[in-house]
Order: C-alpha cells, then structure tokens, then sequence
C-alpha cells in the first residue's frame, strides 16, 4: 500500500512507546511505518528514526552513555538532539546527525510527530491521569487492523452481540436501545440509553446501575468508551490508536474508574480479565476482516443503519467536512 497518510494523521502527534517503558535500553517502536527509536537521557527521552546514518544498522541495537545514543556497529555516538558527537579512532566528527523527531512525554505517553510542522499537541479527554479516578494504561500490542478499522471496532455498538455474547452482552439479541447521535467537524459522540437486562454479571458489579453509555471519536485518532450511573461516570475507557503502518494499529488504552467501590488493584484485575477475551475477539475479527479485504484488493464497504460511526471516521480521517447534526436512533431488537 501506499505511504500516504491522511493530513490529519500525517501531521500530527502519535504515542510510540509508554514513558515507564524507556529505560536504560533503547527501544524500537513504529510510527506509519517509520521505524523509529526511543531513548531516555538525562534531562528526558528522544525519538529517532532507528537507523544510523554512517551505515544504517539499526540505533535500537545500540546502548547509551551519558547522553548519548551509542551505535551497535562502529560506536559512533549521537546527542539527543542526533547530531554525531564522536567517532572512535578520530578525534573529529563529520557534520551529520541522525534524524530526530520532535517528543512530548505527557500523561505516562511518550508522543511524536513526524511531521515537518506538526498540528497543535491533541486536547486530550480529562479521565487521563485525573487524580479524581483511579486510573492506568493497559499496555497491549498492536493489531492487524488498519487505523480506521481499529477506530470503528471499538466504537461500533452492534458487533458486541455477535463477537462479545456473554461478554458485553447477556444475549445475541439486540435490545431496545435509544441512540442519540452528536456529529460536527470535532467527530462524533452516541449517547445509549438502555436497560440493565442487557449487562453481563460483571458490568453489574463493576459498573452498578448503568443509565447511560457512550461512544466517543475524537478526530484522528482519540477513541472513548464511557459509562455513567446516577451518580456520574463509573468508568471512562480512552483509546489512543497509534498507527504502525497502514496494516497494524496500536491501541494505547487508558481506563479510568470511580475510586471507592471497591480497591484499585481488585478493580483492575477484574476490568483487565473482563477485557483481555474481548481484545481477542477483536483482533482475531480485525485481522480476518483485513487479510480478507486485501483478497479482494482492498476494502469495500457498505453502510448499514447501524453503522453509526464509520462514515465519520472515514470523512474526518480523509480531511473531508462534518458537519453539525443531532439526529435519534431507536435500535431494535
Ligand atoms: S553503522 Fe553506525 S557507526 Fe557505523
Ligand atoms: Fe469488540
């Protein structure tokens, strides 16, 4: 496939690795199928193409000293900033540098740009790192899924019943539901409003008495999945899908969840067993519908009434307009 990207995407912020993750070592990581290498060095971390400029081994092999990022092949060294700082056996150093690309370490995250001039840093949902929530990231890897696929997989109400039975759902059978749609240039939000019949036995204890749900899309690339009693929000899931390149996408899942109904690290353990089914079911589906699209020569898809958000996805990441518009939905069983 091509290397073009969306505008949207192509020119803004993208997390390539969790801070906690960046130690000593360097790490390799991929961003739009850049390969790029993350180090940590005394004053913060740097992101550089992982690719030595001398002899293009890859900088991830390597070590640091100091500051430096130290290269695996003939120990050349680079500053964070890339440029080449010594060369063993010379005293002098020739004017090159490694390519660099700009970092924003924030909320746990560290992010990159690779773009020439980078869109504004993304205004990111409040759950992140509040300290009113308990809250984490769930470090998983990435999926066989193109960015738009993954982003319509995690907000599209209507595949739980049939990939997530008895998961997400008690029955393979749609309930009642109202959907009250929010759309503009921002992206797209659902409101549902259903009954307590449709949760599994463990929504129910995690979440209580559940009155509204939601699916959020953030344009490009910011997904959120939030659940509300009478008394406010129970637990807010943000997905930062980072694109690998156009046939793998990295979910960076933030859960953020009321404190006090029951310990943090319970909660956890109970949130992360109730999803890790459901993120294989979502793979394994993700990389069917992907490897299956591409027999064909690549996607071609058809809008269903129920399809609430893919077309937004798809004109937002495409650059083209959204425009205002409230509409209501009555899902049926
Ligand atoms: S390839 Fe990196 S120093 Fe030679
Ligand atoms: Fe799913």
């Amino acid at each position: 496939m091509s290397d073009i990207w969306p505008a949207a995407v192509r020119d803004g912020w993208h997390p390539v690795a969790y801070a906690r993750a960046v130690r000593s070592k360097p790490l390799a990581t991929r961003l739009m199928g850049r390969a790029l290498m993350v180090y940590r060095h005394s004053t913060g971390v740097a992101v550089f193409d992982d690719r030595c400029p001398h002899r293009n081994v890859r900088l991830s092999q390597g070590c640091v000293k100091g500051d430096a990022i130290v290269c695996p092949y003939h120990g050349w060294e680079f500053r964070p900033d890339g440029q080449c700082t010594r060369v063993p056996g010379s005293a002098s150093c020739p004017a090159v540098a490694a390519r660099s690309h700009p970092v924003t370490v924030k909320n746990g995250l560290v992010w990159t740009s690779l773009a020439e001039n980078p869109s504004p840093f993304p205004a990111l949902p409040s759950e992140i790192g509040n300290a009113a929530f308990d809250n984490y990231w769930w470090p998983v890897k990435g999926s066989t899924a193109n960015l738009a696929d993954a982003i319509e997989n995690l907000l599209d109400p209507m595949h739980s019943y049939f990939l997530h039975p008895g998961l997400v759902r008690a029955s393979r059978t749609p309930n009642s539901m109202q959907v009250d749609l929010t759309l503009g240039p921002w992206g797209c939000e659902a409101r549902y409003t259903e009954n307590r019949a449709t949760m599994t036995w463990l929504q129910r204890v995690s979440e209580g008495d559940r009155v509204h749900s939601y699916g959020r899309y953030f344009a490009p690339t910011i997904v959120q999945i939030a659940f509300e009693d009478k008394r406010g929000l129970t637990i807010a899931i943000t997905v930062i899908l980072a694109p690998e390149d156009h046939h793998r996408t990295r979910p960076y899942a933030h859960f953020a969840t009321r404190k006090g109904f029951m310990p943090a690290w319970l909660k956890r353990a109970l949130i992360t067993a109730f999803n890790l089914p459901i993120l294989f079911q979502d793979r394994a589906a993700l990389a069917d519908q992907a490897r299956n699209a591409a027999r064909f020569g690549g996607p071609d898809y058809a809008i269903g009434p129920v399809d609430f958000f893919g077309p937004t996805i798809w004109r937002l990441l495409n650059g083209k307009p959204q425009a205002e518009e409230r509409k209501t939905f009555q899902i049926t069983p």
